[in-house]
């Protein structure tokens, strides 16, 4: 017989009332009394535990002491019976076979653990209640973004993860190489050992898939990319990974209010969607980490966005009266906690940053009439800060090229992107939604390595 899944009988118990059935998954708790004793069991499907009920009468007993053990694999033949609590079910045990043993030192002993002692095993962090709830939100979330792409008529493209360019030309590219220590020893000069390497030029991770996904959107209007990008940003945050996802779509004949409503709707319909899907996990986020988590979902949901104009935003923190530790002047970027002022303090939900100073932003955003400020916008939301970098594309050759001159950056690298303001050009946006910074939204998991299944972040790689 096949195992059925502990989700399907918690959900539907009165469909597999009086059913004898196969169950498997992992003891969390084992209770013991004289003559009965109680397995509390997982499989991941869900965030709940099917009841185990044993009676000792029917078990040689020190074949029971092997399955009473937290963290042991465990198949169980039962019946399905209705539990003492109304409306739940668990199992009457007629008999379990002990599929993998857990000795005595098994880490997750206690009902509560920190997250940082978590972080220093995650082969095993998987197994608590967080990480559970954790991985099936991102899944649905994940989901839900392809649903939403595909439903209104995007295409969605696999951009190389090798690139040889720098899209947010940052210089946070971690290199590709194949050469080794020795050869970087023997080369005259950085010249003949990148001849001497793989790709014969210089090769890295990409930071973004944004300069391929133009290139694609240019042929097929509406697209998205999903997929992980890297960054050697060595900034110890709790928001910075150098490993994290990032959704990005691209839609031709767009201009900068156009994308705004098209990722406003993306937020709202994948905030939707964990509501509606992920109820348990979300009310277990709610205790656990976040008080007040799902209204406040549920108002993103159902209310407006903010959009404040970067000068606006100054004038704001400028008249704030606060103390920041960085500074607030017309051409400053804006810190983590100038934009956590304006969202938390001031709005209280989600505010499009529209038309940054073009000093501080990338080469490739539409330069607007001023001469001064770019057609970009970041969206910040409370508790996390940044989760969307947008911006309307430079669809002008000349200003494109005057713009990545200024920056000193190698055209020859860009031959390609520039192409496209040569054949064909139109307007053009798109953005980029960190999947992680997404998820801490979402949970209330106020660290990005606690939302990942393995934290990558500078001098972290387990
Ligand atoms: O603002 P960013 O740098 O924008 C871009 O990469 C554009 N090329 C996107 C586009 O227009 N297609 O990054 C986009 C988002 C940020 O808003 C943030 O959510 C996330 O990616 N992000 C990070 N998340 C985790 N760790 C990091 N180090 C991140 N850097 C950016
Ligand atoms: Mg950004």
């Amino acid at each position: 017989m096949k195992n059925i899944d502990i989700s399907a009988i918690l959900k539907d118990g009165k469909a597999y009332e009086g059913r004898s059935v196969d169950v498997a998954g992992w003891v969390r708790t084992a209770r013991d009394s004289k003559t009965m004793a109680f397995l509390a069991l997982n499989d991941g499907t869900t965030l709940k535990h099917l009841q185990i009920v044993i009676d000792k009468s029917k078990f040689v007993d020190d074949r029971l002491a092997l399955v009473m053990k937290n963290g042991a694999a465990v198949a169980v033949a039962g019946t399905v019976v209705k539990a003492v609590k109304e409306g739940e079910f668990e199992i009457n045990a007629e008999s379990i076979k002990l599929l993998g043993d857990c000795p005595a030192d098994y880490p997750l002993q206690k009902k509560y653990h920190s997250m940082e002692f978590l972080r220093t095993m995650p082969q095993l962090r998987v197994r608590t209640n967080t990480f559970n709830a954790m991985l099936r939100v991102r899944s649905k979330l994940s989901f839900a973004l392809h649903r939403f792409f595909q439903s209104n008529g995007f295409c969605y493209i696999h951009t190389p993860i090798i690139t040889g360019s720098d899209c947010e030309g940052a210089g946070e590219i971690f290199r590709v190489t194949t050469n080794g220590y020795a050869d970087a020893k023997t080369a005259k000069d950085e010249a003949e050992y990148i001849a001497s390497d793989f790709f014969k030029r210089k090769a890295g991770l990409t930071v973004s898939g944004q300069l391929e996904g133009e290139v694609a959107a240019m042929a097929m209007g509406k697209i998205y990319t999903f997929g992980p990008t890297f960054r050697a940003e060595n900034s110890n945050t709790p928001r910075h990974a150098a490993e994290f996802w990032q959704i990005e779509p691209e839609v031709a004949f767009a201009k900068l209010p156009d994308i705004i409503e098209i990722a406003t709707a993306m937020i709202k319909y994948i905030i939707k969607a964990v509501l509606d899907e992920c109820p348990e996990e979300l009310a277990f986020f709610e205790k656990a980490f976040e008080p007040g988590l799902r209204e406040k979902l549920q108002k993103v949901v159902d209310s407006d966005f903010v959009v404040l104009d970067y000068g606006e935003a100054i004038k704001i923190l400028e008249k704030s009266g606060e103390k920041f530790q960085y500074p607030v002047a017309w051409g400053l970027d804006l810190q983590s906690e100038h934009e956590r002022y304006i969202t938390e303090k001031v709005f209280n939900k989600p505010v499009f940053v529209t038309n940054y100073p073009k000093k501080i932003k990338s080469f490739y955003m539409k330069q607007n009439d001023d001469g001064l400020t770019v057609a970009a916008t970041d969206l910040l939301v409370p508790g996390v800060g940044e989760i969307i970098g947008c911006s309307e594309r430079e669809a002008d050759f000349d200003k494109l090229k005057a713009a990545m001159m200024e920056r000193g950056m190698n055209l020859d690298d860009y031959t390609g992107y520039l192409d496209l303001r040569k054949y064909g050009s139109v307007p053009h946006s798109g953005f980029g939604l960190g999947l992680e910074r997404m998820m801490m939204y979402v949970t209330g998991i106020c660290n990005i390595r606690d939302v990942q299944l393995y934290a990558r972040t500078a001098g972290d790689l387990m």
